[in-house]
């Protein structure tokens, strides 16, 4: 059977930068706090006019199919991984297509949070290693500053998010350059450590003014407790994909993980026994984009030149569901 691998990478990222002291003026918190506990220092958030998730993705696809060579008429499948959904329904994947004029490619929404990018990623290597695809867009991009709760109750989850787009381009790959192998897993029991509950089909009507006034619609988030639990799955998600793959940590150049939060992403680092200049990080400057945060983080380290061919690339992530999940990549 054949392999596939990432051929190409393109991103998006609204124009208005957000820092920590204009957070500041906004709600109760203060650039020190923030930065101390996430190692934020600013995000992008969009301006109306930069729409939703699919308008801030198309210009990323578009730089992806550049970079690979390539033209929409190439595209096999897109696979749209969003947490922030441009609406209820259609998928942002559907409204993306005449974008980037990819009118009548089948399209797939995938709803896993910051796990969103590993499940398409490994969606897209099935479809590539079988043959049933050629080329697949695999998409991360969200816009969550037209959702936070800017009270008081919020201001925790509030200074964590950032909106932005990236897109990778799968494609058949080589022996020496290839998508090993990818570990997923997903539990609903802890759920509601991490979710937006409202407007929701189990709810009759779905979304009431008393929902508003409570605040229903905003996301809710037990921080420690998911703290706590992503420092303990993501190692441990780690190791088996190691075992699985016959690889050991010392194969690992760099250990690209989704961006929630620098002191977690330290704290794996070294529990893993990986030396800090192996594990990448981007989060000060973009905040945790959820979906977007890998292949934003891909982007960013291939342009510092910390990808080239033939790095071993370890990708892991943790999120509401819980989900959770690594890969391992040669670039
Ligand atoms: N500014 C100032 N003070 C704040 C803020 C803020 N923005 N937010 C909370 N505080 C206060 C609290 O009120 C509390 O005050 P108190 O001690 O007087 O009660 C104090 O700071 C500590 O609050 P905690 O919530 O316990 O702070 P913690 O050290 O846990 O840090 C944080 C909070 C940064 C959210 C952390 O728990 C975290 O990063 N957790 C992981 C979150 C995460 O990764 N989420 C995304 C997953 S991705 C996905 O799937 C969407």
């Amino acid at each position: 059977m054949r392999s596939s691998r990432i051929l190409s990478l393109g991103r998006h990222l609204p124009s208005r930068v957000v820092t920590n002291d204009e957070l500041g003026e906004l709600l109760d918190t203060t650039d020190a706090w923030i930065r101390k506990r996430t190692g934020i220092r600013e995000r992008r958030w969009v301006v109306p006019e930069d729409g939703g998730p699919a308008d801030l993705a198309a210009p990323a696809c578009r730089e992806a199919l550049d970079r690979a060579g390539l033209t929409p008429s190439d595209v096999d499948l897109v696979l749209f991984a969003t947490l922030t959904p441009d609406r209820t329904f259609p998928g942002s994947g559907c409204l993306l297509l005449p974008l980037i004029g990819c009118e009548g490619t089948p399209a797939l929404d995938i709803r896993n949070q910051c796990t969103g990018f590993l499940y398409a990623l490994s969606v897209a290597d099935q479809f590539v290693r079988t043959g049933a695809a050629d080329h697949v867009l695999v998409v991360g991009s969200e816009v969550h500053s037209t959702g936070l709760d800017l009270s008081d109750a919020g201001r925790h989850v509030a200074v964590l998010f950032g909106d932005g787009a990236a897109a990778a381009v799968v494609g058949p790959g080589t022996p020496s350059r290839r998508i090993h192998g990818t570990v997923l897993h997903a539990d609903g029991t802890h759920a509601d450590v991490l979710t937006t509950t409202h407007p929701g089909s189990r709810h009759h009507p779905r979304l009431t003014a008393a929902h508003l006034e409570a605040g229903l619609h905003f996301p809710r988030m037990d921080g420690r407790r998911v703290f706590r639990m992503a420092c303990e799955k993501v190692p441990d998600v780690v190791h088996e994909l190691l075992q699985l793959e016959g690889a050991c940590l010392d194969d690992v150049d760099l250990l690209v993980p989704h961006q929630a939060n620098q002191r977690i992403n330290a704290m794996v680092g070294e529990r893993l026994g990986l030396s800090p200049d192996k594990v990448f990080h981007d989060i000060a400057t973009l905040g945790n984009t959820t979906a977007a945060s890998i292949p934003l983080a891909l982007y960013d380290a291939e342009a510092q030149g910390l990808l080239t061919p033939g790095s071993r690339i370890l990708l892991t992530a943790f999120g509401a569901g819980l989900t959770w999940g690594a890969s391992l990549l040669t670039w």
